[in-house]
C-alpha cells in the first residue's frame, strides 16, 4: 500500500522508475502496452481477480477458469503490462449483437492513469468493428469506484438485481450501446393472389 500511494502521487507524465525492490514498474499509461493474453498470464489474472474483484465473495476466477477463457474463440482477454509486469486486464466475451464485459481491473499503484480506459477503447473498436450493437456488464453495487469509472466511459445503468452475487450481493446491470439493433423486416401482409 506503500508503494501504491508513492506511486499514485507521482504526476502523471513523470519518466518511469523502479521502487528499490524492483518490483513495481512504471505506471506513466503511454509505457503500458495492451497485448492479448497468453495462457502464462492465467496465473496472475486470476490472483488480481480475487484480490480485486471478488474479495470477500469467494475465489471463482480460479487459474484454469481463466485459461478455459484465455482460449475461448469467443472472448477476448486483454492484459496491460508495464515491461514484465500485468498491471491490468479485461475479458470480453462475443456474441453476434451483443458482447459481455466479464470482468476488468488495474492493479492500485496503475489506477487512474487511464489504463482501464484504453482497455476499454480497445474491447469496443474490436466489438464496434465485429458489429455489436451493445456491450453488457454487471458489478457490485458497493463498488463505487468502478460504477464511476463505467459512467465515464458511457455505460448506463440500466437494473439493479439484488441476490446476484452468491446470494447475497446487489449487481448493477450497465449497458453501452455501439449501435441501434438491427431491425427484423416485417413480413408483407397476407393478400389473395390475384387472378
Ligand atoms: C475500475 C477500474 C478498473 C478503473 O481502472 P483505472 O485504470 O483506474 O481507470 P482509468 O484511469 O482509465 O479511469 C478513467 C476515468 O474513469 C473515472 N474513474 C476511474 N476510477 C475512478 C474512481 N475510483 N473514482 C471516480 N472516478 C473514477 C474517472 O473519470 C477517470 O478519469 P480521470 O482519472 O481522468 O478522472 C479500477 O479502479 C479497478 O481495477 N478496480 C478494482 C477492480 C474492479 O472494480 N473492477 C471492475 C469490476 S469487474
Amino acid at each position: 500500500m506503500v508503494e501504491d500511494a508513492f506511486l499514485r502521487n507521482r504526476p502523471r507524465n513523470s519518466k518511469p522508475d523502479r521502487l528499490l525492490d524492483g518490483t513495481m514498474a512504471s505506471v506513466n499509461s503511454q509505457d503500458i502496452t495492451l497485448q492479448l493474453a497468453g495462457r502464462g498470464d492465467a496465473q496472475a489474472i486470476a490472483a488480481m481477480s480475487r484480490d480485486l474483484i471478488e474479495s470477500g465473495l469467494g475465489w471463482e476466477y480460479r487459474p484454469e477458469r481463466i485459461r478455459a477463457m484465455i482460449a475461448d474463440r469467443d472472448m477476448v482477454t486483454l492484459v496491460a503490462r508495464d515491461g514484465d509486469l500485468l498491471i491490468g486486464f479485461a475479458v470480453m466475451s462475443f456474441g453476434d449483437e451483443h458482447a459481455h464485459l466479464v470482468l476488468m481491473a488495474v492493479r492500485p499503484a496503475g489506477q487512474r492513469r487511464g489504463i482501464a480506459r484504453r482497455m476499454t477503447d480497445w474491447l469496443l473498436e474490436t466489438a464496434a468493428t465485429a458489429g455489436v450493437a451493445s456491450i453488457h456488464l454487471e458489478l457490485r453495487a458497493l463498488n463505487k469506484d468502478a460504477h464511476a469509472f463505467y459512467r465515464a466511459i458511457g455505460f448506463t445503468e440500466t437494473l439493479r438485481l439484488p441476490g446476484y452475487y452468491r446470494g447475497r450481493e446487489t449487481a448493477v446491470r450497465m449497458i453501452r450501446v455501439l449501435r441501434p439493433p438491427k431491425i427484423v423486416p416485417q413480413p408483407l401482409p397476407w393478400r389473395p393472389p390475384s387472378r
